[in-house]
């Protein structure tokens, strides 16, 4: 694996091999890697001839000081995790070679109502910063393929977004998600749950699964609240949101009808740790 840390000199790097043909695939990431990640990799090796992973903790994306600050940076078990999975070049920018003129200067996208619903209302601006980053590595490695997992849905359905807005020719491939044994979705925040929380949080994917078997049986509202209090029955939970949205739009639905596919998201915040999770219906 070769490791860059310098836009001009990845983006030459690609330039070369796609002038003979090759194609790239791009996978980003913030580190803390797991098997979530490794899995688009793995896509991504089966579809291209080059993979690119990045590592970059976005500070434009990071609502919280506190939050951005404790995000974990494991790089040295990073690095053989991802040459374990044959990726073949690895992106990892400073802030300054990503934002040279800080944070102060970010683009703004109009995302439409995806920027203030659900995960956006809750973390003002994170989408936009979400936008800025992938805009910038778009722009810079110019891939075929761009990775991302079905885990962060409507981070998908802004990324998608952004495609449109910028009408670039990089296709879009959504990955299943990945759960530990016991259903939790894998999450580099999860390494921040104490044993017993994750034992508590494995909850909403139990409650998730309920509402994928249950959801024709009850109207949406009685499922809504019956799932939140499926969650709260297990200690130290607090649900930000359960909702119900058209898996093409992202627009919140009221009664089953209003949709053809249907996702079910959830954000959970376990003891301090905040956790997203979703199921197509
Ligand atoms: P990060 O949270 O590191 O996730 C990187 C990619 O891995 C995202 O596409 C995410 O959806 C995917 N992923 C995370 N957990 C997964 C799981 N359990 N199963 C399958 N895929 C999973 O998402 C980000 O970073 C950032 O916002 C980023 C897109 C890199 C922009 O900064």
């Amino acid at each position: 694996m070769i490791l860059y840390k310098r836009a001009v000199d990845i983006s030459g790097f690609v330039k070369k091999n796609t002038h003979v043909g090759k194609s790239i695939g791009f996978v980003p990431t913030m580190g803390a890697l797991h098997q979530g990640h490794l899995s688009l990799i793995q896509q991504a090796k089966l579809e291209n001839d080059i993979v690119i992973c990045s590592i970059f903790v976005n500070p434009a994306q990071f609502n919280e000081q506190n939050d951005l600050r404790t995000y974990p940076r494991p790089l040295e078990s990073d690095l053989p995790l991802l040459i374990s999975t044959q990726c073949d070049l690895l992106f990892l920018p400073s802030a300054d070679e990503i934002y040279p003129n800080g944070l102060n200067s970010l683009k703004h996208y109009d995302l439409g109502y995806l920027e203030n619903s659900l995960e956006g209302r809750l973390r003002p601006g994170h989408f936009n910063g979400v936008v800025n980053v992938i805009d910038k590595f778009l722009e810079i490695l110019k891939p075929d393929r761009l990775y991302l997992g079905q885990k962060d849905f409507q981070q998908v359905k802004v990324i998608e977004r952004l495609l449109q807005i910028t009408r670039q020719p990089c296709q879009c491939i959504i990955c299943p998600i990945q759960r530990e044994e016991s259903g939790l979705a894998m999450s580099s925040r999860n390494i921040r749950l104490t044993a017993e929380q994750k034992v508590h949080a494995s909850v909403i994917y139990k409650t998730l699964s309920f509402v994928r078997e249950h959801y024709k049986k009850y109207s949406l509202k009685e499922l809504q609240s019956h799932a939140i209090s499926m969650v709260h029955q297990a200690p130290e939970t607090a649900v930000d949101y359960l909702e119900f949205c058209d898996a093409e739009s992202f627009h919140i639905i009221h009664n089953w009808n209003d949709a053809e596919h249907i996702v079910c998201v959830a954000a959970v915040k376990v003891g301090e740790v905040r956790l997203l999770d979703n199921i197509l219906l």
